[in-house]
């Protein structure tokens, strides 16, 4: 595998599996967009991390739920390394609550930060992939969009919408030589999962076959497959990677 000449923006990328998307991203010698929302700090210490890598890097702050920062996000790329071939739509909140609690906001900030998002940046990076004739789009859907989970009707609305939209974009774009894909993670250790409740991260474990939560790695092993030239067979498809947990 070899993207030594391609160009990637990842999405919420300054911690847990968007920061394992773009470290495994430059392994294998892509040139790492790093974004995220908030201060600049830890967006910088990502891209630093790559630049000691030996790869190129470069940090912008954007919030993928507003149009102009979007905007922003992908012109900045384009003026520094003049394409963009591989957008991953990582960036996602939780707004948990059970659905007769759960207010207009947290509705609508969840499905704008997990699924406006995707639309917004997909738009954007089409634009020029569909000029180059290539391009990659991976999306971070979620298990709980496929099997639902009490407490996260927003969640899992905003999950099952960026399936949807996967399969039709796919189709939209095939003949540019461009593949559209997800990528479904079941529980993965990072700062979201961290703050479950130890009997409830118990009692979820039971319910994965393999019988732990993933590492932010092993979501960022399955985007570098299906980034890479290996993968151009393969579109319109919800890879999960979940310990065997959507077949149980
Ligand atoms: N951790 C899990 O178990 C799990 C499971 C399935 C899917 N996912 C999905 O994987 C993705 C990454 O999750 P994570 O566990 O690493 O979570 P995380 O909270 O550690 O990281 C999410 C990142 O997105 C950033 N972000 C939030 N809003 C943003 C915005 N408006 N603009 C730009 N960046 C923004 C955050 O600042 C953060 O750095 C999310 O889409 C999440 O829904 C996670």
């Amino acid at each position: 595998m070899n993207l030594s000449t391609k160009v990637a923006i990842v999405t919420g990328s300054s911690r847990g599996i968007g920061r394992a998307i773009a470290l495994k991203l430059a392994e294998v010698g892509a040139t790492v967009v790093v974004n995220d929302i908030g201060k600049a700090e830890p967006v910088e210490s990502v891209a630093e991390e790559i630049r000691a890598m030996n790869r190129q890097s470069l940090a912008v702050l954007a919030d993928v739920s507003s149009p102009s920062d979007v905007t922003k996000l992908v012109e900045t790329t384009i003026s520094r390394y003049g394409k963009v071939d591989i957008l991953v739509n990582n960036a996602g909140i939780t707004r948990d609550q059970l659905i007769m609690r759960m207010s207009d906001q947290e509705w609508d900030e969840v499905l704008n930060v997990d699924l406006k998002s995707v639309f917004l940046c997909t738009r954007a990076a089409l634009r020029t992939m569909v000029k180059q004739r290539w391009g990659r789009i991976i999306s971070i859907a979620s298990v709980v969009g496929i099997v639902g989970n009490p407490g996260q009707a927003n969640y899992a609305s905003a999950k099952a919408g960026i399936i949807g939209f996967t399969r039709t974009i796919a189709k939209e774009v095939a003949s540019r030589g461009i593949t559209v894909n997800a990528i479904a993670p079941g529980f993965i250790d990072t700062d979201m999962t961290r703050r479950l409740r130890e009997e409830w991260k118990q009692q979820l474990k039971k319910q994965i076959p393999l019988g732990y939560f993933g590492s932010p790695r092993d979501v960022a092993e399955a985007v570098a497959f299906l980034a890479s030239e290996e993968a151009r067979y393969i579109t319109g498809q919800v890879l999960n990677v979940d310990g065997g947990m959507a077949t149980s």
